[in-house]
């Protein structure tokens, strides 16, 4: 089974992510993974710190010749800040003692909606930057160099991730059946065929239309000196029916892709399929009839996907889509009001360089963390040790 861990905090010397349980003979490359690592830094509404910040992946264990050899599999993503404030971060964020510690300034102004305040009370700090430093979306981007490992364990099965964004603020598709006829065409060839398509738009949104609304969204609420979220979609294609089990509530494959989602920075909810639609529908426009269908591996097919390609906990073979819901960022340049943490006293909030909005980018950081739950469920039902072993092993599940 895959698992990673990641480590680093936003402002130290680097990231470092650990994957473990890939299997051996797969082939892996600093330039595949650090393409989604490109699309994640790409996006209307980004802040400051993306212009500069390209990042690069580098591996430093588990892989010989391009391939992985099935032990650890390290990874590490410098933080251009620490070297491009070389006066400052290797101060504030200095790994060992320093003489003068009182100097580095304390940070006391927790902002509404970040983990600053709950943080400080958590761990008995007197200084937020440790939370801030650790619980920065700055994380994400390790998470897609992780992931981005189980991506190409899924690409080389034939499995595709792509996402696209449905909503920001208060601009977005009118129905379930407008997102299918745009988002179904766009998935015709396959998840990397939408996610392609999707991000020829600034806002990743397949409809031309919208995007220019999306984006003026944006720009407003910009000069308001606010900001927005939005809700967008993952379509995963290629995968075979009976991923998954009803039989335990662990098991479920639905439980278990919404935590992944769940566990990113700022995601609010998730429903598979048609989700929160489906409870203001009668069920013959919810459920999907079965169909016999001889082109379809098995011989059943459905006539719609409004389930999302998941029923009891298990793949149907049909593509899985899942959408989210990302807050609105929660830096702001005119801000909510909050307290001093030493003074106790009101203070306005502290505004530190941010984005306006980044559900474009966070589509991609969802794309990615579910990646390894997929690959986890095809190798439950494959087993195997290497590549050799289970390419063969997989095509006979459809
Ligand atoms: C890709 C991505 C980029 C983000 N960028 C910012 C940002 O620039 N400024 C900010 O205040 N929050 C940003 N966030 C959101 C915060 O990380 C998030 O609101 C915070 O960690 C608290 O989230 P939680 O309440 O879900 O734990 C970003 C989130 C993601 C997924």
């Amino acid at each position: 089974m895959i698992r990673y861990l990641t480590a680093g905090e936003s402002h130290g010397p680097e990231l470092t992510g650990i994957v473990e349980g890939l299997p051996a003979g797969l082939d892996i490359s600093a330039e595949a993974v650090s393409l989604h690592l490109a699309r994640r830094q790409q996006g209307y509404g980004r802040g400051g710190r993306m212009a500069w910040e390209k990042d690069l992946v580098r591996f430093s264990s588990g892989l010989r010749f391009g391939k992985t050899m099935g032990s650890p599999v390290t990874m590490s993503l410098a933080n251009r800040a620490w070297e491009k404030d070389a006066a400052n971060w290797p101060v504030t964020m200095s790994l060992s003692a320093i003489e003068d510690e009182a100097s580095v300034e304390k940070i006391t102004l927790p902002r509404p909606g970040h983990a600053d305040l709950v943080g400080v009370q958590k761990y008995a700090f007197d200084d937020i930057r440790p939370v801030i430093e650790r619980s920065s979306a700055r994380e994400t981007s390790m998470r897609v160099a992780c992931c981005g490992t189980a991506r190409l364990f899924l690409k080389a099965l034939g499995v595709e991730i792509g996402g696209h964004v449905l909503q920001i603020g208060a601009h977005g598709y009118e129905s379930w059946e407008e997102i299918r006829e745009i988002a179904d065409e766009a998935a015709q060839s396959g998840g990397e065929a939408l996610f392609q398509k999707a991000d020829e738009s600034e806002v990743r949104c397949l409809h031309p239309e919208l995007t220019a609304r999306m984006v003026d969204e944006i720009k407003h609420y910009r000069k308001a000196g606010s900001s927005l979220g939005g809700i967008y979609e993952i379509v995963v294609t290629g995968l075979p029916p009976g991923l998954g089990s009803y039989v335990q509530w662990d098991r479920k494959l639905d439980g278990q892709l919404a935590q992944a989602i769940m566990s990113t920075q700022a995601m609010k909810g998730v429903q598979i399929g048609m989700g929160f639609e489906a409870g203001k529908r009668d069920g013959r426009r919810v459920h999907d009839a079965i169909t016999k269908d001889q082109n379809i591996p098995g011989g059943f097919g459905r006539k719609t996907n409004r389930a999302g390609g998941i029923e009891g906990g298990m793949t149907t073979g049909q593509p899985v889509l899942i959408q989210g819901v990302m807050k609105p960022i929660p830096t702001m340049l005119d801000p909510l009001g909050t307290v001093d943490i030493a003074t106790k006293e009101p203070a306005p909030t502290r505004y530190e360089r941010s984005d306006v909005c980044a559900l474009p980018r966070a589509v991609v950081v969802a794309e990615s963390v579910i990646a390894p739950v997929l690959a986890n469920a095809i190798l439950e039902k494959t087993g195997g040790d290497s590549m050799s072993e289970i390419l063969p092993r997989f095509q006979n599940l459809f």
